[in-house]
Parts: C-alpha cells; structure tokens; sequence
C-alpha cells in the first residue's frame, strides 16, 4: 500500500473500506484546475516572501503547470489511496519534479486550501450562470415583445382573474431571473474573500504575504479570522439558496408551460426539437423539458437542505463533514446550469396561440371588477359595487350568459348607476388598455417594463 503523505505517524496501513468511505478524488478531481491555480499562487507567494528559495517556486509553478496540461489533455489518472485532489496533486508533483514538491505544503493547510479551491470552483460557476440568466431574460423580453399584444386570462387560485397581455405575463418571469442574478452577483461579493493562510485554523508561524496570494487570484479581500476562514460555508449556504430560489422560478414557469401545453388549455405550442414522445401512444408529443426542470428543482432544494443540516451541529472548525459540501455544490451548480439551457431553448422555440388565448380571457366574468371601477367611477362606493356586482354575476351564471352578452338594461337591474357606455368598459381589450398605472397589464406599461428591461441587460 502506498505511503500515506501524513503516514509519519502511522504504525498500520489505511483499512481499504476506510479508504474507500473517506476518498473524495472520485469527485472533488474536477476542482483540479483551481487547486492548481491556488497552488501557483501560495508557491509564488513562498517564494517572493523568502519561505522557499525563488527557483523552488519556479519548479513548483512549471510542475503544477505540467500536471493541468497532462489533466486536460486526459493523461492523468487519480489515485484513490491519496485520499482527495489536493494530495493527488502533491503526489503527482512529486514523480514530476521531486524534492521542491515537498516545500508547497508550507503554511497552509489542507482546510484552507479546499475552501480557497471551492470559492474559486464557484466563482466561475457563478460567472456561468450569470451568463446563462441573461441569456434567457434576452429570450423572455423576444418573446414578450413578439406577443406584447396577445391578450390570455391573468389566473389567480388558476381561476380566471383578469384580462392581461402576454407579453406582461412574460415579463414577470423576467424581473423574478433578474432578482436570480442579483443573488448571484451579491452571493459572489461575499464569497470573494481568500481564505488561504489561515492554516488548519490558527493561523500560521511564516511571515506570509496574504495579500499578494488574493491579488493573484483575483480575491477582494483576505479573511480576517483563521478559524472563520476554515469552518466558513456560508458561500455555499448563499450559492445553493440562489440556485434553489432560480430553481423554483424555473419550476413555477415550467408548471405554466405544461398546463398551457395541455389540450384543455391549447395556450402554447412547444417545438418538436424540445419535446419528446411516447414508446406505446403514437399521438403524444410530451412537454419532459418543462416536467424536468420541474422534476430537478426538488433536487436542488434537497441540495440547499443538505449543505444547511450539514453545517448546523458543527463546532469550530474545519470537520471533516464538510467534505460533503462539494457534491452538492457539483450538482446543484450542473442542474442549474442545464435547466437554464433548456428552458432557453424551449422558450426560444415555442409558439403561443393567440386566438385560443383570447378566447379564454372573454371568458369567466373576468371583467367584473372592470365593471365595479366603474360603477365605483359613478359615485358608488367599492364595496357596494362589488355587491352589485357579485350579484350580477350570479345572474349570468343562473341564466347561461357572459357579461359581454348583458343588455344595458340587465346590467341596471342590479347596478342603477351602470354608464351607458358601460358595454365598451367590458371588453378584454378595454380591460387590459384601463391598467395604465405603474406596472399594470396596458401595452403602455409593457413597452415600459421591456424598455427598462433592455437597459438593465445592456449593462449585465
Ligand atoms: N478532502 C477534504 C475536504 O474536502 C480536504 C480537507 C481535509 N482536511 C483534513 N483535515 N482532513 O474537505
């Protein structure tokens, strides 16, 4: 069995179980690129402040180079025994240049160096997202401008609410991925504080220049606490937060996709390209894009939960528990990553129905409270509108009628002070053209919300 490189003290070898539950090479090996980007920095770093002599630092800069080169072009094979990615690297660093291999591991420690890893996995993780969230509001505000005029029912309890536009509907989703990516910019401002150089948790004895190693790694600040810098997940706590609130909104628009994509709704037509069909029902042309990212959300929430339990019984500092935090991190950043692609791709592609939309939205009453504003408009108190009202939408129901269909005259039976125009007031179109105010459904108010919408991308 191969000497363990904290083996000093050992007198047995490492059960193999023990190796096996204990390993994380078989999935932290992805942070390589970042634990060899920290390493370069520290070894630098060493090297300038006269902890290791300057061409020892050289020799571990141009070795860990020579490791990612081999990584990327899939010539390095982890070894399981040497426990995590850190330590593979050491070892792989030691068969490349010897002895000097040996000096990196100076004032720092392992629980500095994975959280420094982490951050920096994140922080690109983060830029991706961001990237991808923006792509998909540019696609939310095409479509929204595309049907900025297709008027469907606004559901509240998924019951006919109000008349609205399409293209007001599709801007709510964008301001819900523009709070997304707010997170995840205010989560990256505070997860950009370098933890290396706190050591295990105490700090460390060498006269170490921690500012040079954030400047090299692009990190606003160094951490002021050692043991904070170890025990510290909060970063990911704030990560997977964004993730799962980006994961839910993804879900809720995806659970809106599915119904309209339903023959009792027939709102939206979803490409051949992003739908998938049935083995045994020839005629079925499944929405699994829209049911999948509603299906992957309840992953991310389990992964949110998970980091939070994992994190709430521990003392200070480093535990080994918080190996666990990595393939949560892996999965919640990989799931929102590809739901944000294909809910993209879906969006992009898909074609909204406006006839069997503005059909709908004629339909359940849903200018009665048109019909009380203005009865309110009249002199008549709200509250005694809404009665009338109520009461004359129990007639309709009784008597089979819309109340598009009503006479005048049906109208004043219940509502004496009903204007005689009142007819114009209860159409779809009046009804969504009357929300004029801040943030109404009018098209007014939508040309608005994108132009402001376009401004805020243009600077994303
Ligand atoms: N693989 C470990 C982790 O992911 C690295 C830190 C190990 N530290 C230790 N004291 N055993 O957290």
């Amino acid at each position: 069995m191969a000497k363990k490189l904290w083996g000093g003290r050992f007198q047995k070898d490492t059960d193999k179980t023990v190796e096996d539950f204990t390993e994380s090479i078989s999935f932290d090996c992805r942070l390589i690129a970042h634990d060899i980007m920290g390493s370069s920095a520290h070894a630098a770093m060493l090297g300038k402040c006269g902890i290791i002599e300057l061409d020892e630092a050289q020799k571990i800069i141009r070795g860990l180079d020579s490791i990612l080169k081999d990584y990327q072009a899939g010539k390095i094979e982890f070894d399981t025994s040497a426990e995590d990615v850190h330590m593979n690297v050491e070892k792989l660093l030691f068969e490349r240049i010897g002895e000097p291999a040996k000096k990196l591991h100076t004032a720092r420690s392992r629980n500095d160096q994975v959280a420094t890893d982490v951050k920096l996995y994140l922080r690109e993780s983060i830029d991706t997202i961001k990237t991808l969230l923006a792509q998909l509001q540019e696609t939310v505000i095409e479509q929204a401008e595309a049907n900025a005029k297709v008027i469907l029912p606004g559901y509240t309890h998924l019951q006919h609410a109000q008349p609205v536009l399409l293209g007001h509907h599709l801007m709510a989703w964008f301001w819900m991925l523009d709070r997304d990516r707010e997170r995840f910019a205010d989560c990256r401002k505070r997860l950009n504080v370098l933890p290396l150089g706190a050591g295990a948790l105490a700090g460390t004895t060498f006269p170490i220049d921690r500012q040079f190693v954030a400047d090299a790694l692009e990190f606003e600040a160094v951490s002021e606490n050692s043991m904070d810098s170890v025990a510290d997940r909060d970063w990911a706590s704030e990560y997977l937060s964004a993730c799962a609130i980006l994961m839910t909104h993804l879900s809720r628009f995806s659970e809106e996709f599915i119904l309209w994509n339903s023959s009792e709704f027939g709102f939206v037509d979803l490409d051949d390209s992003v739908t998938t069909g049935s083995s045994i029902m020839p005629q079925k042309k499944n929405p699994d894009v829209a049911e999948l990212v509603r299906g992957k959300s309840a992953r991310v929430i389990g992964d949110l939960m998970s980091i939070l339990t994992l994190q709430k019984g521990l003392p200070l500092a480093y535990n080994r528990d918080l190996q666990e935090d990595k393939e949560r991190l892996f999965d919640a950043a990989d799931t929102a990553q590809m739901s944000v692609r294909a809910f993209t791709l879906m969006l992009s592609t898909a074609t909204f129905n406006a006839e069997k939309m503005y059909k709908a939205a004629g339909e359940a009453f849903s200018t009665a409270t048109d019909l009380a504003d203005a009865l309110v408009r009249q002199g008549v108190s709200f509250r005694t509108a809404h009665e009338q009202v109520g009461s004359l939408v129990g007639y309709c129901v009784e008597v089979g009628k819309e109340l598009a269909d009503l006479t005048l005259d049906e109208i004043k039976q219940f509502s004496p002070k009903a204007p005689d125009d009142v007819a114009a007031i209860l159409t779809v179109e009046a009804s969504v053209a009357a929300r004029k105010a801040t943030g109404g459904t009018a098209l007014s108010e939508v040309k608005r919300q994108i132009r402001k919408a376009r401004k805020i991308l243009a600077k994303a």
